[in-house]
């Protein structure tokens, strides 16, 4: 995986994707709805790359943290946005040691996204719900989670995909409701999503994906 992601460019790791929704619109009016008045509003990007989204929270005057497990990454968003400097941290989220040494050290959050499909980079359901309970323990309570899935219904009779040189695997709308059911989240709202990697040898690479605003309740 490591390898792949080394040697590709921007626009194949924030994939070509038009969005049809607006991801910080959606999180501020949940943010006034969740947390009136609160001066400090913390928001991390698990497997945030090289900080272009997270960096977009700023502007609404949240406090960004970025984490990704590619430190190469992590150094260049601190080159490309200065206001990150101090404020990423490698983090493997499939890692749950990893991520209770890493809240011990920088604390709770009250927004965290987890998008690309970064939970799906493993290679069994298992994993995947490991990855999303790690990333559960990182939201404060009464805070806002932003997750995206690739949906198994969507890759019918296959159910794992070799992407590039590693393995992605998707997981099912029953067990995306489990998953919420077990962490007694609230979903707020949801998107479908295609992403859209371009043409490679003569071929569309795209992905399908479903992106869930969950709230972490009191
Ligand atoms: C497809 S990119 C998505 C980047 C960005 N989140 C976005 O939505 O455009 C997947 C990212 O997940 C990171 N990643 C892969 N496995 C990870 C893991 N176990 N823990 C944290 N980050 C991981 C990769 O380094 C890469 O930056």
């Amino acid at each position: 995986m490591d390898k792949y992601y080394h040697r590709i460019d921007d626009k194949e790791l924030y994939s070509r994707t038009t969005f049809t929704f607006d991801l910080w619109e959606i999180i501020k009016t949940l943010v006034s709805e969740l947390k009136p008045g609160k001066r400090l509003i913390r928001a991390i990007d698990v497997g945030g790359g090289k900080g272009d989204i997270i960096i977009k929270g700023l502007k609404y005057g949240y406090e960004p943290f970025l984490t990704d497990i590619n430190k190469d990454f992590l150094e260049e968003a601190e080159r490309r946005y200065p206001e990150l400097r101090g404020h990423t941290a490698i983090l493997n989220i499939f890692d749950s040691k990893e991520v209770i040494e890493f809240m011990d050290k920088n604390g709770f959050f009250d927004i965290v996204l987890c998008l690309g499909l970064v939970l799906n980079h493993t290679d069994l359901p298992k994993k995947v719900a490991v990855g999303f309970s790690n990333l559960i323990k990182l939201a404060n309570e009464n805070s806002i989670i932003v997750v995206d899935f690739m949906l198994s219904e969507l890759y019918v009779g296959n159910p794992k995909s070799i992407w590039a040189d590693f393995t992605m695997t998707p997981i099912s709308i029953n067990g995306i409701s489990r998953l919420i059911k077990r962490h007694g989240l609230l979903l707020k709202a949801f998107h479908s999503i295609e992403y859209d990697y371009g043409e490679y040898k003569n071929y569309r690479y795209k992905d399908h994906a479903v992106r869930l605003f969950l709230v972490k309740p009191y």
